[in-house]
């Protein structure tokens, strides 16, 4: 069974497959008939071990769309509560056949854990701070189809880079797709290693986004900073989050972005949220078409072969 566990692993054919077949579901999505026979007969199952309003129904109404059976568990009603683990939770629901499982947990690795496991394609949702592989496929998505490539674009990354799985897998994808990526953040909330991974890194939000494309701001998640330094959102929004003022570095075309779910007034101005250079809805819409695309490779046999992520073929 085929997997995607990450970005990392994917090359650049495998990521340009991706974003082509996702363009065709983009047509479909746009029907007014938007269901096809893709995936008629297989069953997909959501499993998500934190919240999300976004990545879930995407996956629910990808898979709808497909023509799969879907169904979404409910880790807050489960037996997750009277203690079962992670692995006896998905053995069960492993045991009912299904060909994919969609896995979002706050532990890296998790994904990865769960494919060696059952005998079904996994797709990770979201693992820890570790990899969001289709948040940054519909980014790529969202970015090519307004500047028509990714080679040679500049992104600025900005804020809470340290507790990001979405920055690490967008790091991850542009730089296997030729853009030029940026960091933008205060000391304690970048990891260590940044630069290794391919990332010019800014503290100052001027010289960060000076001529940059695309201006991409991120959640500051402080429910993963207990204990840990926790900046006043008074002093954040000064300095990290994205007005007028400071959006005035970046191109004049340049397109805003944050992955959801937004805090405004925190990363980002409600102004610039909802501002003409926004493509924030945008985002959402490829989201569903991204995970048609994926599934749709990981599960349909013409596919097979042309995908090189880790996992495949185990
Ligand atoms: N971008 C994203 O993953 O959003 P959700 O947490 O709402 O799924």
């Amino acid at each position: 069974h085929r997997h995607l566990l990450g970005i990392k692993g994917l090359n650049e054919r495998d990521i340009t497959g991706l974003l082509d077949l996702a363009d065709e579901a983009v047509k479909i999505s746009r029907q007014r008939e938007k269901k096809t026979s893709t995936l008629r007969g297989l069953t997909q199952i959501n499993l998500f071990f934190e919240a999300s309003t976004r990545t879930q129904s995407s996956f629910e109404l990808a898979g709808k769309r497909l023509g799969a059976d879907v169904m979404n568990m409910s880790v807050g009603n489960s037996s997750v509560k009277k203690g079962e683990t992670l692995i006896d939770t998905a053995m069960t629901l492993n045991a009912m056949h299904p060909d994919v499982l969609v896995v979002r947990h706050s532990s890296a690795g998790a994904a990865a854990l769960l494919a060696q496991k059952v005998s079904c394609s996994v797709i990770n949702a979201g693992d820890g701070q570790h990899e969001h592989p289709t948040q940054a496929l519909l980014d790529a998505l969202t970015i090519r189809r307004a500047k028509g490539k990714l080679s040679r674009i500049i992104v600025a990354i900005c804020g809470d880079v340290l507790h990001s799985r979405v920055a690490r897998s967008n790091i991850l994808l542009l730089n296997q797709m030729g853009a030029r990526v940026r960091v933008v953040a205060p000391a304690t909330l970048l990891p260590s290693g940044i630069a290794e991974m391919g990332a010019e890194v800014y503290h100052s939000m001027e010289e960060g986004l000076k001529d940059a494309d695309v201006v991409m701001m991120l959640r500051l998640q402080r429910e993963r900073m207990a204990g840990a330094f926790v900046p006043s959102v008074r002093e954040y929004f000064r300095y990290y989050g994205l007005d007028a003022e400071k959006l005035k570095a970046a191109k004049e075309d340049a397109l805003v972005m944050h992955p959801g779910p937004m805090n405004r007034g925190v990363e980002i101005a409600s102004e610039i949220a909802d501002g003409p250079q926004s493509v924030i809805e945008q985002q959402v819409e490829m989201g569903v078409a991204v995970r048609m695309a994926v599934m749709e490779a990981l599960l349909v046999s013409q596919h097979q072969g042309g995908l090189n992520n880790q996992g495949y073929g185990a």
